[in-house]
């Protein structure tokens, strides 16, 4: 009997997760594992065990696909995380139970593909016997201990095409478009496309900005002969004197939307220009992942499987100097990669005329 890898995807959905399962497929079946996929994150470990086998016909075909063929969730019995910095404790009756349906189904290690939340779970689960690998996975490219997550790529591609439409309809009408973008506390989505984008104003939560500011950018570029602009706001960014705008929280999570609105009626208000806004939501985590997105999650996979090999539990892929390596999931958890405001990024934004409205 081959030794069984159980893999679960937890948090958001992104695209490239259906790349890591082909790269975990595969290279088990390489190195002689069975791959057991449960369904709908962690909840697929509880009684009686909901899961299907991953190998190399089931998962044939899916590397283009958005979201995740074995299902996802960010609530449930093991949410790990509220917001940045809190740890919540699963509790270890949940725990006992996933334990058991692992033992009973000869699971030797868990595969845990998912964000700063799944890794604090998973850090549980590590600390209670079960050995788990982490497989770091974010839109929001925030997570510490790697410089790059897939489904961050796919995502600054929504945003850069948003931007391209809206640029052509601008111009006709000579508007003001906002684009509010995702990100939660860090403003590496709207940075990106926005520079991609050719974005006039980028709103970030890392650069508290004032609304004078952002309206001299938009005089400014009227006295160069420019009469419409684009600005695109993180769903995290925030006035200086004010508050970032959220959502009734669901669950556990916080969450953030509807700061676009409030730009855009201030500038309204501030200046005679015709505004609107977009919201781009959940269309920046849906489609098929870019090819950056397909390699780099082929790799975080084959790596993952190479890692039980080498029985390196208690630790997450890493992308480090163009390098797939690993760290251990505790330095992955409760600190938050934030976009720095004195950065080379930002400061090659300014170079290209794009205000921060600070
Ligand atoms: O963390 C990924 C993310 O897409 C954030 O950018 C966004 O704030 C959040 O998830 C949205 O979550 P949900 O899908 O629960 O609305």
């Amino acid at each position: 009997m081959k030794p069984r890898i159980g893999v679960l995807t937890s948090g958001g959905d992104c695209p490239g997760l259906n790349a890591v399962l082909r790269g975990i497929a595969l290279a088990a079946e390489r190195l002689n594992f069975e791959v057991l996929g449960f369904l709908d994150g962690f909840e697929g470990l509880l009684p009686p065990g909901n899961f299907t086998i991953l190998d190399r016909r089931s998962t044939s075909g899916i590397m283009p696909r958005g979201g995740t063929i074995i299902g996802t969730t960010n609530r449930g019995h093991f949410a790990g995380k509220v917001g940045a910095g809190n740890r919540t404790v699963v509790a270890p009756e949940v725990i006992a139970d996933a334990r058991r349906i692992l033992d009973e189904h000869r699971v030797e290690a868990l595969i845990i593909i998912g964000g700063d939340g799944s890794m604090t779970t998973a850090l549980q689960l590590q600390e209670a016997g079960i050995n788990c690998i982490g497989v770091p996975k974010t839109i929001d490219n925030d997570l510490e201990a790697t410089a790059m997550t897939f489904g961050f790529d796919s995502a600054v591609a929504a945003v850069t095409d948003a931007l391209d439409r809206l640029h052509t309809t601008a111009t006709s009408h000579k508007r003001v478009m906002i684009l509010e973008v995702m990100g939660r506390h860090a403003g590496w989505i709207a940075l990106h496309g926005g520079i991609a984008g050719g974005a006039h104003v980028i709103l970030i939560p890392e650069i508290p900005f004032h609304y004078e500011k952002i309206i001299e950018a938009l005089r400014m570029r009227e006295t160069r002969g420019s009469i419409y602009s684009l600005v695109v706001v993180a769903e995290g960014a925030c006035p200086a004197d004010g508050q970032a705008v959220m959502r009734q929280a669901e669950g556990a999570e916080d969450r953030f939307g509807g700061i676009g609105w409030v730009v855009a009626g201030e500038i309204a208000a501030r200046t005679e220009k015709e505004t609107r806004c977009t919201v781009l939501g959940h269309l920046q985590r849906g489609g098929a992942p870019t090819t950056l997105d397909r390699i780099l999650g082929t790799r975080f996979g084959v790596k993952a499987v190479r890692m039980v090999a080498e029985r390196q539990f208690g630790s997450m892929v890493s992308y480090q100097n163009y390098q797939v390596r690993h760290v251990p999931i505790a330095d992955a958890v409760n600190r938050l990669r934030l976009v720095p405001p004195d950065g080379e990024m930002v400061q090659t934004a300014r170079d290209v005329e794009i205000s921060f409205g600070d």
